[in-house]
Order: C-alpha cells, then structure tokens, then sequence
C-alpha cells in the first residue's frame, strides 16, 4: 500500500494497481501548486465530509477519470446529481471494494456544503487493503468512538488531523493514537492557512516522548506500508 500526501487532507491511496484519493483539496491549496490534477489517477474518491476543503477538486477529478465517489449518503447523492457514479455509505456500515474493504466511521465535525445546504454527518474511513490496514480520520475532535477501531481492526497507520482550531490538535492526536492502538501516525489538516499552522519539530517530538511515530510528509511525497 502506497500513501501520497497531497496537501491539507489530500490523499493518494494505491492498493494493489487500484488508486484511491481521499478529500481532494488541491487546486485551492497555493502549497500544492505542484501537483498537476490532470495527471492524478484515481478509480475512487473517498470523501469525508462536505466542507470546501475536502470536495473542491472532486468533481473535476471524478468526471475526468471516471472514478467512483464513496462518502456518506448526502455527500453521494449530491455528487450523483452533477452526473458522477457514487456509492453511498453511512456511519457503521462497511463495503468490500475490489481492492479490499471500507468502513464508514464517526468523526466530531461539521459537513456542509459550500453553499450553506446539508453534507451529512462528517466520518473517517477505515480501508483494509493488501494485508494492511489504515484509519483516515477525517476532521474530526478526539472521540471516544475511536476506541471501538480496535476492537476489529488492528492498523497498520493511522491519519490523524494534527492542525487543531477545526480540528485536534497535537496533543489530542496522542490520545487518538492510543485510542486507536496504533503508534505509527501520519500526521494532514496542517500549515494549508494560519489558523492550522504547526510547529513540527515540536510536533514530532510530543509524539517521540511518548515513543510514537509522527510522520509530516512535504506535498507530493509518499510512503509505503
Ligand atoms: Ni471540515
Ligand atoms: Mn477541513
């Protein structure tokens, strides 16, 4: 499995040959003016929630690839209506995909559109995929609903929002990490504008402290799981 950061909560997920982008955010994000979208593959986009900054480049993505958009049911339907396959989804539930299975889960957010009208409730998505597996959070505060992910799942990384104001902070990040029972984090949702700029040597070193990983990828740099 192969995870390109893409900027803010913009995510490039490669599972076996399938390519998944979760919230992109890219033409709006002056940080990622490198990232060509043309050139970005996708089979799905998996959308959190319906905020600005996670549905921007969505349509135009979806309608060039042909990708299939997953989010909650407001969230599909709404990309349904522009012409765009979708599968919708709601909190709990679960979808084996060609590339492995999605589970919809809670997240301690907003979710509207941009023009004010109902996304839905905002999640995160659990993805098992090529014998790893990983939680994207979504925006989301620290919950105690994170604690259920190990009950069934044990991850292999977990994305947590680290920015804090709209979301946690770094410090609630260490609580999710424990809470989800995975040490091994990469840290979206920092630095795209002044109010979620962080300091990362600071950042990084919070998480060492307390013997965890926190991984700040620059905009167009991957891992490998
Ligand atoms: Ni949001
Ligand atoms: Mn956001």
């Amino acid at each position: 499995m192969k995870i390109t950061f893409y900027g803010h909560a913009s995510l490039g997920i490669q599972v076996n040959d399938v390519d998944i982008l979760v919230d992109p955010f890219i033409s709006g994000n002056p940080k990622a003016s490198h990232i060509n979208i043309e050139a970005l593959k996708a089979d799905y986009i998996l959308v959190t929630h319906a905020h600005q900054d996670h549905i921007l480049d969505v349509e135009a993505i979806a309608k060039r690839t042909g990708a299939v958009v997953v989010s909650n049911f407001e969230v599909a339907s709404h990309f349904e209506k522009l012409g765009i396959e979708c599968h919708p989804m709601n909190h709990g539930g679960t979808w084996r995909f060609d590339f492995g299975s999605v589970k919809y889960v809670n997240a301690i957010h907003t979710s509207s559109f941009p023009d004010g009208s109902y996304g839905g409730q905002p999640g995160g998505f659990v993805i098992e995929g090529e014998h790893k597996n990983i939680y994207i959070a979504g925006d989301t505060a620290l919950t105690f609903d994170m604690k259920l992910i190990p009950l069934q799942t044990k991850l292999d990384l977990a994305i947590l929002p680290i920015g804090d104001n709209f979301t946690m902070g770094i410090d609630d990040a260490i609580f999710a990490s424990d809470f989800v029972a995975c040490d091994k984090v990469l840290g979206y949702h920092f630095d795209t504008f002044g109010y979620i700029e962080i300091d990362h040597e600071l950042a990084k070193r919070k998480f060492f402290e307390k013997e965890k990983d926190l991984m700040l990828l620059e905009i167009g740099d991957f891992i490998e799981l």
